[in-house]
């Protein structure tokens, strides 16, 4: 999501972070995994000569035979299931029937199930068939960003040491974070207070506490971190057109630590 700016300059006053309580996290630990079985179930089909729109019928019926809901479809008007982005393609591109998937793309699919009233959000970048050294690299530190990022998501930690971990890994691995789309708390809606940046300071921010549901998304380029929206009003691409990756979990703090709501 782009950024809210009171979240980052720290002016103006912010609406309450909604803190879920035992019961809620418990309807959002099931969101969280449908949304990650739906993912895991169309990145199965992932393969040269697929269509993207191909993969997003399959998100679509999966969604539905789990009994949730696709929750980006009709989103701002947003037309699909899924956001399929590929190669310089950073995020909320849009499954077409004429976008066919080639040998050597490396494909972002993320993924929104709304389930009894609860959002759940998750995204991966894969591979398909043979790709070079570095674009592995790339997509390796991203996932990797993620991890450590998610390693900083406990009470008494800060939002800006979740920022950091994805910031200091991504640029001593020589790559670049994206500045214009962070990640999000999540809950009864799909994009909640606190905006989540990829960059910022250790030791700053509001204090994590038990209660908070995180979607934290890690959006890496290989080139500089410029990115423009396409005439489409949705493809996000970087403006170097380099690659980029994306890596997306839901994370519920809790009082020992963590639990990532979309691992299966
Ligand atoms: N999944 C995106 C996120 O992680 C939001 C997509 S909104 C859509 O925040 F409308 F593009 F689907
Ligand atoms: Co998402
Ligand atoms: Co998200």
């Amino acid at each position: 999501m782009k950024p809210s700016k009171d979240n980052i300059i720290g002016k103006v006053p912010r609406p309450p972070i909604e803190l879920k309580s035992a019961s809620e996290l418990a309807v959002m630990r099931a969101a969280g995994r449908k949304a990650a079985e739906v993912l895991q179930k169309v990145s199965k089909s992932l393969r040269a000569g697929i269509t993207t729109k191909q993969l997003d019928e399959i998100a679509l019926n999966e969604i539905r035979s789990l009994g949730a809901k696709p929750a980006f479809l009709g989103y701002r008007d947003y037309p699909a299931t899924a956001c399929i982005s590929i190669n310089n393609e950073l995020v909320h591109g849009i499954p077409s029937s004429s976008r066919v998937i080639k040998d050597g793309d490396i494909v972002s699919i993320d993924l929104g199930v709304i389930h009894e009233g609860y959002y759940g959000d998750t995204a991966a970048t894969y591979a398909v068939g043979n790709i070079s050294q570095e674009t592995q690299k790339l997509i390796n530190v991203t996932r990797e960003s993620l991890e450590l990022a998610i390693a900083q998501a406990k009470p008494g930690k800060r939002l800006g040491d979740i920022s950091w971990a994805v910031q200091a890994y991504a640029e001593n691995n020589g790559f670049s974070v994206v500045r214009d789309y962070c990640g999000h708390g999540v809950g009864r809606r799909l994009h909640e207070e606190p905006s989540i940046p990829n960059f910022g300071k250790p030791n700053s921010g509001i204090r994590l506490i038990p209660g908070m549901v995180l979607a934290i998304e890690p959006m890496i380029n290989q080139g500089n971190y410029d990115v423009k929206t396409l005439g489409d009003g949705w493809t996000v691409v970087t403006e170097d057109g380099k690659l980029c990756a994306h890596f997306e979990h839901m994370v519920a703090v809790t009082e020992d630590g963590n639990e990532v709501l979309t691992r299966i």
